[in-house]
């Protein structure tokens, strides 16, 4: 089981990675635009140094497939060869997963509404799988049968693809997607961080502590 965070607020990540056991990062335009102002190269450098060790996802601008090619090489030149390019499944997207692959790239298929998208990145080589259940949701898609139904066909076909839940928005759709089958969750820091304070955790320890201070104090 893979936990990885969707932001790129530096001091979320920093946080996230000091206390939870998170594997890797994960980003898009829209969750970087959040954070301007900033040099796009130096945001997501940073993002790197705070991460070790740990698996680092940048999503593709570019629309062509050509395009795309040459902004996964300038990432890879940038961050690592070990970094994780996100490619929206479409047609030209699909094209360029198997075109990465072959360039031995790690490859993370993203914007996956519809299980058929994500068998078909899977056949193209994808590393990655990263169905939008909240937005699928939205949309009166089913994520937890699209999460099983690809699921199934990784596992039947033995193909070394994961499934990567993304876009949660409550804490029941992360835990139904791991439910269904997926291999990992990216998942926004604070809703990560909601599971551990809720009130019904926090009285209780504050309970535990007042009675550990009984016991060994007498007070
Ligand atoms: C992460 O990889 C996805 O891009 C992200 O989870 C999408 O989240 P959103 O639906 O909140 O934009």
């Amino acid at each position: 089981m893979e936990w990885m965070i969707d932001t790129a607020n530096l001091k979320a990540i920093k946080e996230a990675v000091d206390m939870l056991p998170v594997t890797g990062v994960t980003t898009n335009p829209s969750i970087l635009k959040a954070e301007l102002p900033f040099d796009y190269e130096e945001q997501l450098k940073k993002i790197r140094l705070l991460m070790p060790g740990c698996s680092m996802h940048v999503q593709l601008g570019s629309e062509e497939c050509g395009a795309m090619l040459e902004e996964a090489a300038d990432l890879r030149a940038l961050l690592g060869k070990d970094i994780y390019v996100k490619v929206p499944v479409t047609e030209n997207g699909i094209k360029a997963i198997r075109l990465l692959k072959k360039r031995g790239m790690n490859v993370t298929a993203t914007a996956i509404y519809y299980p058929m998208q994500g068998m078909l990145a899977v056949s193209a080589g994808a590393d990655y799988l990263a169905p939008y259940c909240n937005r699928m949701e939205q949309n009166e898609i089913d994520f937890g049968k699209a999460i099983g139904q690809m699921r199934d066909m990784i596992d039947l076909g033995n193909y070394p693809a994961k499934i990567l839940g993304a876009s949660f928005k409550n804490a029941g759709q992360v835990v139904r997607a791991i439910d269904c089958g997926a291999h990992a969750v990216t998942v926004a820091p604070d809703l990560l961080r909601s599971a551990l304070k809720s009130a019904l955790v926090t009285d209780a320890v504050a309970a535990f502590t007042r009675d550990y201070q009984r016991i060994t104090t007498g007070e």
